[in-house]
């Protein structure tokens, strides 16, 4: 069956409302109320508070198409499967249906209404190890439903787990979903786990059954949840039977436009062409939520992509301003399921003008420098390593990101040293925050100044609500404005107004000490091993940042915050209240900023 990826939406979307669920628009790629990460990157990630508890307004039963961007694999765009920005289809149970239903719709979609042959499908089930069984419950519904018991394989945690998002919370086995293409197997040992392309991932339905509590115990829950995650383009892209996205209609147009403007016949076979259209869509798309080309964050990713995209561009020999013109191919694309890009549509073209004028005008300029750069290295040197300092100077004057530079030095069997380079960059910050303060001196602190200081002290509560409760407090929410912070986290009972006063007592002392505050960037590997509280979505492999509070605190989130905690003022709880079942909700304020730290 040949399907169309508007079609595939609109059959996922109708085909769970027609069983009961109701259809949820699709959030923001900038996740609202969560500084622990930079961007969207599942379609359960909005949905986190209900998947905790919370009542949510549309009911138990939940379908929708959500825009995702994971920044993990950025380096491997441009081979025919990884996407910086993606759709993921998904349909929830809130404590509503579990394995038999969930299952049993999924079944009912691929084989009756994608109509893929029973013969093609593959099944993956948690093995069981120490923590929970095997989940022969899923594999069952399975058979009932006719799939075969040789096609139905159990793997191990590594394959079959999902969560928790956080490093306690709901979590549990899942079943995967494949398909098998017609080519033949890579070797002996070829199956659903082999990357060689014969076995697609196209489906995931995770029963959240356990709570992973904060010794690391899996326990039962009463409330079940069912969370599912459909790749769109794959998906799109297998029904069609294509070897890649790029080869959809979701890409025919763009590689017509840059077919045209590169001179080149078939740009999609090209790794270099394909990157480009990685780039610009999930800029595009960044763009249309509002996120501004920048040095940190969520804008940092975004200039990354569009300057990598520009430099490719410019590979291919084109000399006049291009992204706006290819961004414009894909807002048509998408515009009648994304509205947002269309009513912003000239805002888009106009920024990537911008920054695509900026960088090319420095780029070539920065090519020569780092070409002189390159030729000192003799060839048989053993330790090629382009020095902190020289990749500042490249960022600082040619606006090269890190990365950029890396991948030029990579290609020219060179390194650059990262920790050097961040020296160079934070002992830069410090010297134009220095100047920032000297002119500001004396005046009214500004909006995004309290806030910062409000975020800061957001991390000071945390911690000490987890010292004062148990480590089982996790954030749930946070809502900052210029007067107060709000912050949602899990516990389930009241607190009497002695611990408020602990915990109140705790972060004023912290304040006291006037702790440096520290920002390192990781993986989330290293992030869960230096023990930093925080979301971890495990599977995605994305770097973040720890601020580490002296030795109070250290979390994962995007920043930013003050240097030092004297700088925050007195600390004041304002109000403690339920925000629903399981979560409460405390509003802190901080007295103006004390003239202690002018002292220091
Ligand atoms: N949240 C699950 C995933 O991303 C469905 O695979």
């Amino acid at each position: 069956m040949t399907i169309t990826a508007s079609q595939l939406r609109k059959a996922y979307i109708e085909f769970f409302k027609k069983h009961d669920h109701a259809e949820i628009g699709s959030a923001p790629l900038v996740p609202e109320n969560d500084p622990t990460v930079l961007f969207t990157t599942a379609g359960m990630h909005p949905l986190v508070p209900f998947l905790l508890g919370q009542q949510h307004p549309a009911g138990n039963r939940l379908v929708n198409c959500q825009k995702c961007i994971r920044t993990g694999d950025i380096e491997d765009v441009g081979d025919t499967t990884h996407l910086t920005f993606f759709e993921m289809l998904g349909n929830w149970s809130l404590g509503d249906y579990f394995k038999e239903e969930a299952i049993a719709y999924s079944f009912e979609f691929l084989t009756s209404e994608l109509n893929i042959p029973l013969s093609r499908l593959w099944i993956s089930c948690f093995a069981g190890d120490e923590d929970a069984p095997r989940d022969d419950e899923a594999a069952s519904v399975w058979r009932r439903l006719g799939v075969p018991e040789e096609k139905i394989v159990f793997l191990d945690k590594t394959h079959n787990w999902w969560g928790p998002a956080g490093q306690t919370g709901p979590c549990g086995p899942d079943t995967e979903m494949f398909v098998e293409l017609d080519q033949p197997p890579c070797g002996p040992a070829c199956d659903v786990t082999c990357g060689c392309g014969k076995y697609v991932e196209i489906w995931n339905d995770v029963f959240m059954q356990y709570n992973k509590n904060e010794h690391g115990d899996y326990e039962p829950m009463e409330r079940k949840n069912v969370d599912t995650g459909m790749g769109l383009e794959r998906v799109t892209a297998v029904l069609q039977g294509r070897s890649s996205c790029y080869e959809t209609e979701l890409f025919a147009g763009f590689f017509q436009c840059l077919s045209e403007l590169i001179k080149q016949s078939d740009p999609a076979a090209d790794p270099g062409g394909r990157m480009v259209a990685d780039h610009i869509r999930a800029a595009t798309f960044l763009l249309g939520d509002g996120v501004k080309p920048g040095n940190i964050d969520q804008g940092y990713v975004l200039r990354r992509l569009i300057r990598r995209a520009v430099r490719r561009i410019s590979q291919f020999g084109v000399k006049e301003v291009a992204t706006p013109r290819l961004a414009r191919v894909f807002i048509d694309e998408y515009s009648q399921a994304y509205p947002e890009l269309s009513s912003r549509a000239e805002m888009i073209a106009e920024e990537l003008r911008l920054e695509e004028e900026q960088f090319a005008e420095a780029l070539q300029r920065g090519i020569r420098e780092f070409n002189k750069l390159v030729e000192k290295f003799p060839a048989d040197l053993k330790n090629k390593v382009i020095s902190g300092r020289k990749a500042f100077f490249l960022y600082e004057t040619y606006g090269f990101p890190l990365e950029l530079t890396e991948e030029m030095a990579h290609e020219q069997g060179l390194a650059v040293d990262r920790e050097g380079f961040e020296k160079a960059y934070r002992k830069h910050q410090e010297q134009s925050r220095s100047g920032a303060e000297k002119r500001f001196k004396g005046g009214l602190a500004d909006q995004s100044a309290k806030t910062t200081r409000l975020h800061t002290a957001t991390h000071l509560l945390h911690e000490a609500l987890r010292r004062e409760l148990g480590e089982h407090v996790q954030q749930a929410g946070s809502n900052i404005n210029a007067e107060r912070l709000r912050f949602d986290f899990t516990h389930g009972e009241k607190l009497s107004k002695e611990q408020l006063r602990r915990v109140e007592n705790t972060v004023n002392a912290v304040i006291q000490e006037n702790l440096p505050i520290e920002v390192r960037e990781m993986s989330i590997d290293e992030a869960q091993r230096s023990g930093a509280v925080g979301i971890f979505g495990e599977r995605y492999g994305e770097r973040v940042k720890v601020y580490r509070i002296g030795d109070f605190s250290a979390e994962i989130c995007g920043g930013p915050h003050v240097e030092r905690t004297g700088d925050l003022g007195g600390f004041k709880i304002t109000k403690e209240e339920s925000s629903s079942r399981g979560v409460r909700r405390i509003k802190a304020e901080l007295k103006d900023q004390p003239e202690a730290n002018e002292k220091k």
